[in-house]
């Protein structure tokens, strides 16, 4: 790698660990005043009488706060993913679950979900919740990304190389723009309509990999696709 290329990626990692950590004060200090807003629209809702001409506006700011919940839990969800008591797990299981409760979710209708797991992988020091939340979010994006039509393969494999494990994500979807490529990893970064994504996802995807010592890419481009690809450090030394 270059020495200007090698500089600009250590530039976004930092710009994205800023960015996080601010993300993550913000929501702190937002969440107790939404909690409140939410608690009294609520309230409010109860003593109106159902045909009050201020009924139809209460609901609409409760609503609008419950969305504002739902940004505020993201970035909290964000700025803890440490990984406290990692225990042995096995990668192709997780994976399974996660596509056993998503497979009739109404985004994978009419898209064939191709496994290719490797029976003889090992397992990897790790939190299940949170890997469960990196594959539901990638698995989302990439249904998201096919609207209704496509194939999603999730395939493992070892690096005997390195010793870690290798997960892939793909999908047969619209693929991201060059000019993109680079965000997608950022918090906020999101090409969904207004109201549609929090841009959240993937950098928690991201954070929780991260947490667990391995590295999260992305080889896309715009009409061909997308492969995310995860690298989790295994147990077995050779
Ligand atoms: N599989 C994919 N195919 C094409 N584009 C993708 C894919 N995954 C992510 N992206 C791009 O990366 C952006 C950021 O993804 P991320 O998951 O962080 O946020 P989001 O999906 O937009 O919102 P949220 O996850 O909160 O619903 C997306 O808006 C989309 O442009
Ligand atoms: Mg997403």
């Amino acid at each position: 790698m270059k020495l200007s290329e090698m500089n600009q990626k250590l530039l976004s990692a930092e710009r994205l660990k800023a960015t996080g950590r601010l993300a993550s004060e913000i929501a702190h200090e937002l969440n107790t005043p939404l909690g409140g807003i939410l608690m009294y629209s609520h309230l409010l809702m109860e003593d109106l009488p159902d045909n009050d001409p201020h009924m139809e506006n209460v609901i609409k700011i409760t609503k609008l706060a419950h969305r504002c919940k739902m940004i505020v839990q993201g970035l909290l969800d964000f700025a803890h993913q440490e990984c406290p008591h990692p225990k042995m797990v096995q990668v192709n299981r997780i994976l399974r679950n996660v596509i056993g409760f998503l497979e009739d979710h109404v985004l994978l209708r009419g898209i064939s979900i191709e496994m290719r797991l490797d029976p003889t992988l090992p397992k990897v020091a790790g939190d299940e919740n949170k890997l469960e939340q990196v594959f539901v979010n990638l698995v989302i994006n990439a249904a998201q990304s096919m609207n209704g039509t496509g194939v999603l393969t999730l395939r493992t494999g070892f690096a005997f190389d390195s010793n870690q494990v290798r997960i892939e994500c793909s999908d047969t979807g619209s693929g991201i723009d060059d000019k993109h490529i680079d965000r997608v990893f950022e918090p906020f970064f999101t090409t969904k309509e207004k109201g549609k994504g929090t841009g959240l996802g993937l950098s928690i995807c991201h954070g929780i990999v991260e947490h667990h010592g391995g590295t999260m890419t992305v080889d896309s481009s715009k009409g061909q696709g997308s492969v995310f690809t995860i690298f989790l450090p295994s147990e077995v030394s050779l």
